[in-house]
């Protein structure tokens, strides 16, 4: 295993800490939750199941015999456990690297305890060198990026990808995101966005980053 993939692993496995006997437990999408989702297999008997954020997490989920809810009748969440693309010191991150940013978010709006998991290499000072990933209307995905381009930002269309929600995603080069929350809302005003991988409105409540010897706990 690499040393960013036991990284990935260490901080996914410290993550299990934070999962009470008895709940649902909100779980994200990527190679980092992938890590948790094989922890979380250890503990099935003592919990209730797991809402999820994506199509390739439920089936790694169901795969362990994990049971899957449906968000909308699954009530409270007590604890969401994601990856990122980056984080800041603020636990504001960027996320929708593997396309699951508009079920990301909304697990993530509900839980009451946001817990991100991540390899030290997802610590940035500023956001904005991983490329911004919008989730996009099919039919407003020009339109989309003309009005990105006004806000300074030069949008790809990631090509052959449909999102969990039929839906495409531009990734988003060169934005200036010195204000965070600002810019999340900004771009979730342009008609057709369905929503943008800024998690600062709502961002972390507990990052676990590790570097593959130690895990560090940030609050
Ligand atoms: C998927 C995400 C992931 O959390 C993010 O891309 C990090 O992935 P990984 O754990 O594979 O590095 O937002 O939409």
């Amino acid at each position: 295993m690499s040393t960013q993939d036991n990284a990935k692993r260490l901080a996914a496995e410290a993550a299990i800490a934070y999962v009470k006997p008895g709940t649902i437990v909100g779980v994200g999408t990527g190679s980092t939750v992938n890590y948790f989702i094989d922890a979380l297999a250890a503990l099935k008997q003592d919990i209730e199941g797991a809402v999820s954020s994506s199509e390739a997490s439920t089936a790694r989920l169901k795969s362990h015999g994990i049971p899957v809810y449906d968000l909308n009748g699954a009530g409270d969440i007590d604890v969401y456990v994601d990856g990122a693309d980056e984080i800041n010191r603020h636990l504001q991150m960027i996320k929708g690297g593997g396309g699951a940013l508009t079920r990301e978010k909304i697990v993530a709006a509900v839980a009451k305890t946001f817990v991100c998991i991540a390899d030290t290499s997802k610590e940035v000072d500023m956001l904005g060198t991983f490329p911004l990933p919008v989730e996009v209307i099919p039919m407003a995905r020009s339109y989309v990026a003309r009005e990105i381009v006004k806000l300074g930002g030069d949008p790809v269309y990631r090509e052959g990808v449909t999102t969990d929600n039929g839906n495409i995603i531009l990734d988003v080069y060169n934005l200036h995101i010195d204000e965070p929350i600002a810019l999340e809302g900004k771009l979730n005003q342009i008609t057709g966005v369905v929503t943008n991988g800024l998690f600062a409105a709502r961002g972390a409540d507990v990052a676990l980053l590790s570097d593959g010897q130690q895990v560090i706990t940030r609050t």
